[in-house]
Order: structure tokens, then C-alpha cells, then sequence
């Protein structure tokens, strides 16, 4: 962690910025005031944020490390916050930005509900001259392309963690084990997959990645029994696993959950179900949620893939910070994911 901690700092070091200290209030829809104390350009900056769903375990922790880390900026500039619930409506989540940029936000942080609808958020935001912050939910390439050479270059970017990576890592999680999570010794990895939302990136590539990689490491078949959307939900993670235990029971070697909300419901329909992780079943998620990890270190999880929510919203909000004193943004930022056993999972414990 102190070494994730570090790689941080360089990299806020790298976007070249600053900070300032605040105090805050929390509301569903809450707002933070930072005062200034030392040098600075001693702007009052309004920054607004729009997250997808406030109702998503990771993401929480996203926006609550979004408003802290803000509030610990020194820079001379008071940044106010307001950061509002997208309640997974695209309508609604398009009406806060318009209200933002009404209102003369000096700069958006959005997760867009849905990743098709940066198009019309960038265009929105070129009109206004407002610089745009994507997170999490990455938008078409040909989005990010789309004011290349013109005045808005620069000024929108997106911060986030390539999910085929993630993917990857988790294909190895498996792939990296003794008996390759091949328990019946058949050289096939007979699985179930569950789906975070399969619009989003994060969950295709995730899906597919996992298993191309296994493929790849443990050169063995593999055959997919039951994938099952989850929406990043626990509830919904956990039903998907139990009705899959019950239709195909011991054939099924592994869990592939997308994240780790679902892996947590997953690891609780294995355990209903008498069977054991590290036995005679594997589960694996994504996200390294502190009760993951908890079921890492116990052997209740194969293991989990750090998604860091600390780097990405420091990452965001430097960018923010860097856009709004005039200097041109790269077009992305990346955050790296990396993978938790059992082995290892000490150092990502608080
Ligand atoms: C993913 C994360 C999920 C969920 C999703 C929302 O990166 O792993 O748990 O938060 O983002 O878009």
C-alpha cells in the first residue's frame, strides 16, 4: 500500500499540481467549501460532480476519496463541491450537468450513467468552454477524438484503470494455482461467469479478458456453464451463484465475478451450498471492497484485483484542478489494477 501510496504522489507530481484544506458537509447531495491559507491564485473554484448511482459499494468509496482528497488541497484556491446521485438515470443525470454549467461550474467530474452519452456531455461542455473530467466508465474512442485540433483539445480527458487488464489478472488468478483451477484434472476450466451491466466496458472486457488470459497462462480449454448479469450487486450475485450451484452443482470449477459486490454475494451462495473455496470451487472479483479482502486473507476468495479508487480519484481531481488553471490535459490517465492472494493481500490491508 505505501508503495501504491508513493507511486500516487509521483503521479500527482506528474499532473503537475497543488492543493488546499477544507471542511465539509454531507448531504445526500453534498457540497464541500475549502478555504485558502497559503500561496495561490486564491480563486473560488466550483467543481461538479456527477456519479452514476450513489447506491454502488465501490463507487462510494470513489466519491467519498473525491470530496477528502479536494478538502486536502493547499493550493490557495477554495474549491466548492457539490457532488449529486445520477440515480442511474442518464435523463437525470444530463439535467445536473446542464444545471451545472448554467450555474458557471468551473469544472465537471462525471461518471456517466451511460458511456454512449459522453458525445453529447463533451459537446455540451465545448459550448460552454467548461472543462469535463470522464471517470470511471470510459467513453468511444472516437468520443475522446472528436475535438482533436480544435479549441476544446485538451480541455476533457478520462481517468480510469484499463479494464482488460483487470480481466487479465483475474484469468492469471486462476491460471497461476497449482491445479490450474482445473479440480477434475479434465484440462478444461468448466465456469460461470457473472456480468457486471454489459454496456459497460468494464464488464465486457472483464469478461472476455478473464478467460482469454486463462486460456492463454494455463493452455487449458475452458467452458463457460452459465453467465448471468449481476449489475454490480451483491443480492444479485449472490442469486446468480446459488441457482447456478443447484442447475450444475460439482461440475463447477470457478466464479468469475466482474467485481467484487458480487463476489462477496457469491462467496456466501458457495458457502450455503456446502462447498468450499480453495477446494473444490474458486471465486474470484475485482476491486479489493475491504470485505474482499477480509475473505482473501481467510481463504474464502481465490482472490480479487485492486481497483484503485484512491489513485483514480486523485488522478481525477488533479486533472480537474490542472484543466481549471488553464493547462492542457493528456487525453487519458491511466491507474494500474493489481492483483490480491492470499500471498500478498497484507499489504492492502489498513
Ligand atoms: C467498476 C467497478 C464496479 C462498479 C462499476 C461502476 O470499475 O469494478 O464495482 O463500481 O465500476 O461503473
Amino acid at each position: 500500500m505505501k508503495k501504491l501510496l508513493a507511486l500516487l504522489a509521483v503521479g500527482a507530481m506528474l499532473l503537475g499540481l497543488v492543493g488546499c484544506s477544507s471542511t465539509e458537509k454531507e448531504t445526500p447531495e453534498s457540497t464541500s467549501e475549502a478555504t485558502t491559507e497559503t500561496t495561490g491564485a486564491g480563486e473560488t473554484v466550483k467543481v461538479g460532480v456527477s456519479i452514476y448511482k450513489f447506491d454502488d459499494n465501490f463507487m462510494t468509496l470513489y466519491r467519498e476519496e473525491i470530496e477528502s482528497y479536494f478538502a486536502s488541497l493547499d493550493d490557495g484556491n477554495t474549491y466548492e463541491v457539490t457532488i449529486q446521485d445520477g440515480k442511474n438515470d442518464q435523463a437525470e443525470q444530463t439535467n445536473q450537468i446542464d444545471n451545472f454549467i448554467q450555474q458557471g461550474y468551473d469544472v465537471l467530474i462525471i461518471n456517466l450513467v451511460q458511456s454512449t452519452s459522453a458525445a453529447t456531455v463533451i459537446d455540451k461542455c465545448a459550448d460552454a468552454d467548461i472543462p469535463c473530467v470522464f471517470i470511471n466508465r470510459e467513453p468511444e474512442e472516437a468520443d475522446m477524438d472528436s475535438y482533436d485540433g480544435q479549441d476544446y483539445e485538451g480541455k476533457f480527458t478520462y481517468v480510469g484503470a484499463d479494464a482488460r487488464q483487470s480481466g487479465k489478472f483475474q484469468g492469471e488468478l486462476i491460471a497461476d494455482l497449482e491445479d490450474k483451477g482445473d479440480l477434475n484434472g479434465d484440462g478444461v476450466l468448466q465456469y460461470v461467469m457473472v456480468v457486471g451491466d454489459p454496456e459497460n466496458v468494464d464488464a465486457k472486457y472483464r469478461t472476455e479478458f478473464s478467460i482469454s488470459q486463462y486460456g492463454e497462462v494455463s493452455g487449458n480449454d475452458v467452458e463457460k456453464l452459465d453467465e448471468q448479469r449481476g449489475d454490480w450487486d451483491q443480492a444479485k450475485g449472490q442469486e446468480i451463484v446459488a441457482n447456478a450451484l443447484v442447475k450444475y452443482g460439482d461440475k463447477i470449477e470457478a466464479v468469475f465475478c466482474n467485481n467484487d459486490a458480487m463476489a462477496l454475494g457469491a462467496a456466501q451462495a458457495i458457502e450455503a451450498a456446502g462447498r468450499t473455496v480453495g477446494k473444490d470451487i474458486y471465486l474470484v472479483g475485482v476491486d479489493a471492497l475491504d470485505d474482499a479482502k477480509d475473505l482473501v486473507k481467510e481463504g474464502k476468495m481465490t482472490g480479487t484485483v485492486l481497483n484503485d479508487h484512491v489513485g483514480q480519484s486523485h488522478t481525477a481531481v488533479d486533472a480537474a484542478v490542472k484543466a481549471v488553471s488553464g493547462a492542457k490535459l493528456d487525453k487519458y490517465y491511466w491507474v494500474d489494477y493489481v492483483k490480491v492472494t492470499q500471498a500478498n493481500v497484507e499489504e492492502f490491508l489498513d
